[in-house]
């Protein structure tokens, strides 16, 4: 399915601005995005509830702008499920065959194959007011998907259900993906859902796509600092190149592809001191740039670290806040040789987080105020934005 340079405004507010998208067949693919973005005006247009201002969508081709959203083939499962109360389950699930008057005698398998699918059959001549969120969302994904739509739209459809239950439910979705094969559009607002079951995620943000990506691309290497900061947790600092140097190979020949060319950077940053970062882009000294690095990159220890690689980053700092949560402990460093910062005066915390892999590793032994080494390669950091 393609969207192409799709616009939308709602008076004098541009909600879509010139969106893009290829999306394949068969894949996962999330809209994420905070709230206002524009992902459910996205998702309206694409199922036909919604034309835009300007712009082109097809599916295997063909325009579909013209198209009537039950000529799509294009399901929507809504967050607040929208079942038909007075309905029993198996005749919500029935519901789209028998408008388009297929025989009874093949509906009935067809839903009981259906209710098999999303672990309802036990729960075919209940009332919704009778079954939990999560099997109201299940009703829900078994009537879209009956008449075997092309493409499966999901408008934040776990946002009513706990947070235990949405797990569960997330990887429900997953395996019936699996199952069945065909396009999902996913939409989101919540960045661990969309990274745990995507195959690929556009990021958005006021009306733009700023990224599409695997979660890997998006989390790894984010294309600007907005998307790193709405993806996961990181540290974030504005920086001025102080040099750069072209690497005669990559710092990790293994996982670099070959023809890419590699600098290695010095950058200045006031809250840190200089620091060292790989980089794929071409900086030049006295460029300002956004520097990020990610809180679980960063070695935390009480001993000097002993090493003669040259890629290392080294801080000393003094915890200021240790957060321990059972298989993780966050801590807030403030770093001994920075400057503090000139509007608060105070000094810059860096956030490191520590998993705790055995019984014995180091960190719920580090405590307020010790004294610690910080630690992290030049290429664990990232450059995410030149600013000019
Ligand atoms: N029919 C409408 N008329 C006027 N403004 C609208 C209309 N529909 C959406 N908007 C505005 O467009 C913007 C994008 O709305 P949209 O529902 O697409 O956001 P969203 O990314 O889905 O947000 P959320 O995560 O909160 O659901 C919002 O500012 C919203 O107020
Ligand atoms: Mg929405």
């Amino acid at each position: 399915m393609v969207v192409e340079d799709v616009s939308k405004s709602f008076g004098d507010f541009k909600v879509l601005n010139e969106v893009s998208l290829g999306i394949k067949k068969g894949e996962f693919f999330s809209l994420l995005g905070p709230s206002g973005c524009g992902k459910t005006t996205l998702l309206r247009i694409i199922a036909g509830f919604e034309s835009p201002d300007y712009g082109l969508v097809t599916f295997d081709g063909v325009d579909v702008l013209p198209l009537p959203p039950n000529r799509r083939q294009a399901n929507t499962v809504f967050q607040n499920y929208a079942l038909f109360p007075h309905l029993t389950v198996s005749e919500n699930v029935a519901f789209p065959l028998r408008i388009k008057r297929h025989p009874k005698a093949e509906i009935a398998p067809k839903v009981n194959e259906y209710l098999k699918l999303v672990q309802l059959e036990g729960h075919a001549h209940k009332k919704p007011n009778q079954l939990s969120g999560g099997q109201k969302q299940r009703v829900a994904i078994a009537r879209a998907l009956i008449n075997e739509p092309r493409v499966l739209l999901l408008d934040e459809p776990l946002s009513a259900l706990d947070a235990k239950l949405r797990q569960h439910m997330l990887i429900e979705l997953d395996q019936i993906h699996d199952k069945i094969g065909i396009t999902f559009i996913y939409v989101t607002h919540d960045q661990q859902e969309a990274l745990s079951v995507s195959d690929r995620i556009a990021v958005m943000n006021q009306g733009n796509v700023l990224q599409v990506g695997t979660p890997h691309e998006i989390y790894e290497s984010p294309a600007t600092d907005f998307v790193a900061r709405f993806i996961g947790e990181i540290n974030l600092f504005e920086a001025t190149v102080a040099r750069v140097d072209k690497l005669d190979q990559p710092l990790l020949p293994a996982i670099t592809p070959s023809d890419t060319t590699e600098y290695m950077a010095e950058l200045d940053i006031p809250e840190l001191g200089r620091i060292k970062v790989t980089t794929v882009d071409e900086v030049e000294p006295g460029q300002k740039v956004v520097f990020t690095i990610r809180p679980e990159k960063i070695v935390i220890s009480k001993e000097k670290p002993v090493t003669k690689r040259a890629d290392i980053n080294f801080f000393q700092g003094t915890v200021d806040e240790p957060i321990y949560s059972g298989f993780q402990t966050k801590f807030y460093i403030k770093i001994a040789q920075a400057a503090p910062d000139k509007n608060t005066d105070q000094k810059v915390l860096i956030r490191v987080i520590k998993q705790h892999a055995n019984y014995s590793d180091e960190g719920p032994d580090i405590v307020w105020k010790d004294e610690v080494y910080l630690s992290w390669s030049a290429n664990d950091g990232y450059i995410v934005g030149v600013k000019e």
